[in-house]
């Protein structure tokens, strides 16, 4: 049977991958979306031939029937929209950053346990080949015992990405800035490589150049569950971008640079660089074909409510670390 999808807002997101990538899954058909701005999305409608529009979430529930959504709204709507589509039945894929609390969190894990259906975090990055791989070798255990993890994610900043999306930029609508926005990504990728959890965090941020009232910079130092010691640090002034994640193990290194050549390299004492052979596609296709998988083999993702939200905890602290100036103690979730 065909499984329905309908889009919540058609901004850059669903543009540049959503949409795109439904299209790339069998069975599957995005039957409606909503957004506020008519204009947005009858242009997204044109584009990719969506059978029907609303202005809401709200108005879409009410004349479809769907039996799953994306919520790619701006980060403060994500926790409402989760929600209210899994007490409507649905299954949920939900962008980064989660929402904006620990209590939202918790309450859209609880709506989708309650309902029965699948919540799943779009921590895209988790479907790179080089993810995959560096999963695999660090969980492997060849290179020992993870000791340090050294994250760093940074780009020119989210004007670039979506000109129109100005809220990004202003704290009364996003509340922050690069550290939920990609301090999430690569403190997902540090978590989800080296399956350690994040207990402690302690963090700086910073408006170093834009003229914003969220920061442009940010770094944080990490206690993972086992002692692990980290560092994450994002920015949304590093042009060219960059996104490195080094992983110092008791017998060598893992080297993870997205942004140049070999993006997965071992380096070992003494011995010549090593790089690590991916795979052209990571075997799940997309984050959206996985979302699929998982509502039709009935599995958890492992990118599901409790994973991404332990994600988004971390960089919640961190923001709350640089306020109140102190040392923060991560929440547990799930
Ligand atoms: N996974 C990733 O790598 C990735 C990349 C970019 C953005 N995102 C996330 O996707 C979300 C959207 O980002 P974007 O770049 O598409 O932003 P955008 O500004 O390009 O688009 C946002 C859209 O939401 C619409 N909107 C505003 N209020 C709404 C509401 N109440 N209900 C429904 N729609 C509403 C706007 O009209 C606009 O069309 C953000 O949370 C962002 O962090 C994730």
């Amino acid at each position: 049977m065909t499984l329905r999808i309908g889009i919540i807002a058609l901004g850059k997101i669903s543009e540049r991958t959503h949409l795109p990538l439904y299209k790339e899954v069998k069975g599957v058909e995005v039957v409606a979306a909503c957004d506020p701005d008519q204009e947005r999305a009858r242009l997204m409608q044109d584009q990719f031939k969506i059978p029907r529009i609303y202005k809401s979430y709200q108005e879409m529930f009410k004349n479809e029937e769907l039996d799953a959504v994306s919520v790619n709204s701006p980060h403060r709507f994500h926790a409402e929209q989760a929600i209210a589509a899994a007490k409507h039945g649905l299954h949920v894929l939900v962008e980064k950053p989660m929402a904006l609390s620990v209590k939202d969190i918790r309450a859209m894990i609880a709506a989708s346990k309650k309902a029965g259906k699948v919540l799943m975090v779009e921590q895209f990055m988790r479907f790179l080949p080089a993810v995959y791989k560096a999963r695999e070798v660090i969980q492997s255990g060849k290179l020992g015992k993870v000791l340090t993890i050294r994250g760093h994610f940074g780009h020119a900043g989210p004007e670039y990405w979506s000109p129109e999306g100005k809220w990004f930029l202003q704290k009364k609508e996003a509340q922050g800035g690069t550290m939920l926005d990609i301090g999430v990504h690569e403190i997902d990728l540090m978590r989800y490589i080296s399956g350690k959890q994040v207990v402690q965090v302690s963090a700086f941020l910073g408006i170093l150049r834009k003229k914003i009232d969220v920061e442009d910079n940010a770094v944080a130092v990490l206690r993972f569950d086992d002692g692990t010691l980290g560092t994450l640090e994002s920015s949304w002034t590093n042009n060219p971008g960059s996104c490195r994640t080094e992983f110092y193990c008791e017998k060598g290194i893992l080297d993870m640079n997205l942004s140049f050549g070999d993006p997965l390299v071992i380096r070992r004492p003494e011995k010549e660089p090593q790089p690590v052979p991916l795979p052209k596609k990571h075997p799940e296709k997309s984050p959206m074909a996985y979302f699929v998988k998982c509502i039709r083999e009935g599995l958890v993702p492992h990118c599901n409510g409790a994973e991404g939200g332990r994600s988004c905890t971390v960089v919640l602290m961190a923001a709350i670390s640089d306020k109140e100036k102190r040392i923060v103690k991560v929440p547990e979730i799930g």
